[in-house]
């Protein structure tokens, strides 16, 4: 078969690879021949080539799996994740934005023209407009979990639902390091998924407490929750040589929600018209 992909042999990175979305994507890496590096603070059952431990709330446990990964990397999958509640605000922003941000600064120089980062937001990010000056504010933080923390210590009222606000920081940083980056030959993207089965919804409505009709208040127009592997497979294809003039961009994969609020044919419950 003809790599028309171009994973064959890549050097890749994905987090959140034991679980969902992530555990997809790395199976269909594998399946397409990339060596997969996987970072995840829980086991990785998926047969890469190297399974890494790490906590993305912590800055020195991600220095450590940085040390152990290829200098040359192809494509960055940024997956790993957690809601909020169960997380606390503080936690839950920390591993979903300020470890992905980390991460990505550090294996940046790793990767060559024609690269790729996508990392996974939310519907729940797609608010961002309205909270523009916020997240900007979040931004131009120093690039440390030590600084985040502090100003999540300080501004914790501001931001309220950690879990919006970590996934509006996804999105803002994606579009606004596009351009930075197509100076190198390098492109980011992330996606917007509608709710999905996987241990994220799990935990959220069983130790969160989240009822289903919350949840259900999101789902498509034809009623369904995603598989992991809905999400995973475009994340795949955003990273891969067939998207190869695709940047800065936010991509709801939610068979329509986005469409339908847009068009107002469905209450636009978190600002995102
Ligand atoms: N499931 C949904 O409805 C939904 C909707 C929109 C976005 N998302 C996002 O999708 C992404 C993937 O989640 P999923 O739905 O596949 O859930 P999941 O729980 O199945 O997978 C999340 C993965 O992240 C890993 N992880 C959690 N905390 C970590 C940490 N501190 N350090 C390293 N790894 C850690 C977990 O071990 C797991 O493998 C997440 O970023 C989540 O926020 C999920």
């Amino acid at each position: 078969m003809s790599d028309v992909l171009g994973y064959n042999n890549a050097n890749v990175v994905i987090t959140g690879a034991a679980s969902g979305m992530g555990q997809a994507a790395a199976q269909l890496l594998v399946d397409l021949g990339a060596r997969v590096y996987a970072l995840d603070i829980a086991e990785v059952s998926v047969p890469v080539e190297r399974a890494i431990k790490v906590d993305m709330s912590d800055t020195a446990n991600i220095d450590a799996a940085v040390a152990e990964l290829p200098a040359d990397i192809y494509a960055l999958f940024n997956c790993a994740g957690v809601p909020a509640p169960p997380f606390s605000m503080e936690d839950c922003v920390l591993i979903n934005f300020t470890g992905l941000r980390y991460l990505t600064e550090s294996l940046l120089d790793r990767i060559p023209e024609g690269g790729a980062i996508a990392s996974i937001a939310s519907t729940a990010g797609m608010g961002w407009k309205p909270n523009l000056d916020t997240v900007r504010e979040f931004l131009a933080l120093d690039n440390s979990h030590a600084a985040a923390r502090q100003w999540l210590a300080e501004n914790g009222k501001r931001v309220q639902d950690g879990y919006g606000f970590s996934k509006q920081c996804i999105i803002v940083y994606t579009m606004s390091q596009a351009a930075e980056l197509a100076q190198r030959g390098i492109r980011i993207n992330c996606i917007a998924p509608s709710p999905t089965d996987s241990g994220f919804m799990t935990k959220l409505k069983g130790e969160g407490q989240i009822p289903d009709e919350a949840v259900e208040l999101f789902l498509p127009p034809n009623g369904r929750y995603a598989s992991g592997a809905d999400m995973g497979e475009p994340l795949v294809l955003l990273n891969s040589r067939l998207a190869g003039f695709v940047s800065g961009n936010n991509l709801p994969v939610d068979f329509g929600y986005t469409a339908q609020v847009v068009m107002g044919q469905r209450d636009d419950l978190i600002g995102i018209a």
